[in-house]
C-alpha cells in the first residue's frame, strides 16, 4: 500500500494550498464577497491557467495579517501531516505578505514560523519557506521581493523561486532578483516548462541559474534537454495532479513523469495547490501507482531524492533521511 508511505514535498503555494472553507470563513468575518470564486459545492472554480491565477489572486486577498496567514499555516500542515508528509518546502510571496515591505514580510514571517513550530511539536512535521517572486507583477517588483528573502535567509526561509505566468516576460529579465538571492545564500528554483516548453526550461535553468525546476514537464520534448538536466542532476518539481488539472496534460496516462524518471531524470512528486486540484499527496501517490505501477520501492526513491534536493540544512536533511529509511 504505497498511500501511507512518509512524503516529501518540495512545492505547495501556501495560499494555493488554503481550503476553500477557510477562505471563505475569512471573507465572511472580513464582509468580502467571494461568491464568484466558487462552485455550487464550495469548491475553487476557474476556466483555465489566467482565470485559475485570478482566483487564486482574489482568494488570497482576504488574507490580510500576519495572524491570518498563522492561521493559515496551521490548516496547511494539518492537511501535510494527514497525508504522511513529513517535510514541506512551502513558496511564500512578500507581494501577498505586506506589499513587499520588508518590515512587514518580517512580521508576517514570524506568524507563519510560530504556526510551523507549533505543528512541528504536535505532528512532527518540518516546514521551510521559498520566497517567491511573480513573473506577471514583473522584474521591477521581483527586486523587491528578492530583498525580503535576501533580509530573511537562512535555517527557515531557505530558498527563492518565481511561480505565476511563465508566458509573461522572459527568464532573463529576473536575473538580477535571482543574483540577489544567490548571493545571500539561498537555494534557487523557478517554474517553468509547466506552460512554456522546453526552450522555456532551458532558459530559466541556464539565466537564472537554478538547481531544481518547478514542473519542467515540458522538458520532455527536448530529448537532448532530458539527457542534460539528466547528467547535470537538476531536479524537476513535478505536480501531475495539478498538470492534469489545468490541462497541461490531457489525462494521467499521458503525463511525462514516468518517461522523464526512465530517462534518468530526478524527478519529484508534489500537488501545487492542492485543493484548486482537488488533489492531495496521498491521491497522487494512488493515481501513480494506478497510472505507472509504481510500486514502494520508486516511491522510496522518490522521496529520497526529495530529501535530498530539498533546501534544508545538512542535520535537517539526516533527520529526513533517517525517518525515510525507518518509517
Ligand atoms: N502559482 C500557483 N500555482 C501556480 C502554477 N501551477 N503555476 C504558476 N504559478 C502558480
Ligand atoms: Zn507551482
Amino acid at each position: 500500500m504505497t498511500t501511507h508511505l512518509p512524503k516529501v514535498e518540495l512545492h505547495l503555494h501556501l495560499e494555493g494550498a488554503a481550503p476553500p472553507a477557510f477562505i471563505r470563513g475569512l471573507a465572511q468575518e472580513k464582509s468580502v464577497n467571494l461568491d464568484g470564486i466558487f462552485d455550487e459545492a464550495g469548491n475553487y472554480s476557474y476556466s483555465d491557467f489566467n482565470d485559475f491565477l485570478r482566483v487564486y489572486e482574489a482568494a488570497t486577498s482576504v488574507l490580510t495579517s500576519p495572524e491570518d496567514y498563522a492561521r493559515l499555516t496551521t490548516a496547511v500542515l494539518e492537511q501535510c501531516a494527514a497525508n504522511d508528509v513529513i517535510y514541506a518546502e512551502t513558496f511564500l510571496s512578500p507581494d501577498f505578505c505586506g506589499g513587499r515591505d520588508v518590515g512587514a514580510w518580517r512580521e508576517y514571517l514570524h506568524a507563519m514560523q510560530e504556526a510551523a513550530t507549533k505543528a512541528e511539536a504536535q505532528d512532527g512535521i518540518i516546514l521551510r519557506g521559498i520566497v517567491t517572486c511573480i513573473r506577471h507583477f514583473g522584474p521591477e517588483k521581483a527586486k523587491e521581493t528578492a530583498l525580503c528573502a535576501a533580509e530573511t535567509a537562512g535555517d527557515w526561509i531557505v530558498g527563492y523561486g518565481i511561480a505565476g505566468d511563465e508566458m509573461a516576460g522572459k527568464p532573463s529579465d529576473f536575473a538580477y532578483s535571482f543574483d540577489m538571492a544567490r548571493e545571500a545564500g539561498l537555494r534557487l528554483t523557478a517554474h517553468a516548462g509547466e506552460w512554456g516548453g522546453a526552450a522555456s526550461v532551458r532558459d530559466a535553468w541556464r539565466d537564472l541559474r537554478v538547481e531544481r525546476i518547478g514542473h519542467g514537464v515540458h522538458a520532455i520534448q527536448d530529448p537532448a534537454l532530458v539527457d542534460e538536466l539528466a547528467e547535470a542532476g537538476v531536479v524537476l518539481e513535478v505536480c501531475p495532479g495539478s498538470n492534469v488539472a489545468l490541462g497541461v496534460a490531457k489525462r494521467w496516462a499521458d503525463h511525462p513523469i514516468e518517461k522523464l524518471r526512465a530517462a534518468g531524470v530526478k524527478v519529484t512528486v508534489s500537488t501545487d495547490d492542492p485543493p484548486f486540484f482537488h488533489t492531495t499527496m496521498r491521491a497522487e501517490y494512488d493515481r501513480l501507482a494506478d497510472t505507472f505501477g509504481w510500486d514502494d520501492e520508486i516511491f522510496g526513491q522518490i522521496a529520497k531524492t526529495s530529501a535530498e534536493a530539498a533546501f534544508c540544512d545538512a542535520e535537517t536533511r539526516t533527520t529526513l533521511l533517517t525517518k525515510l529509511e525507518t518509517p
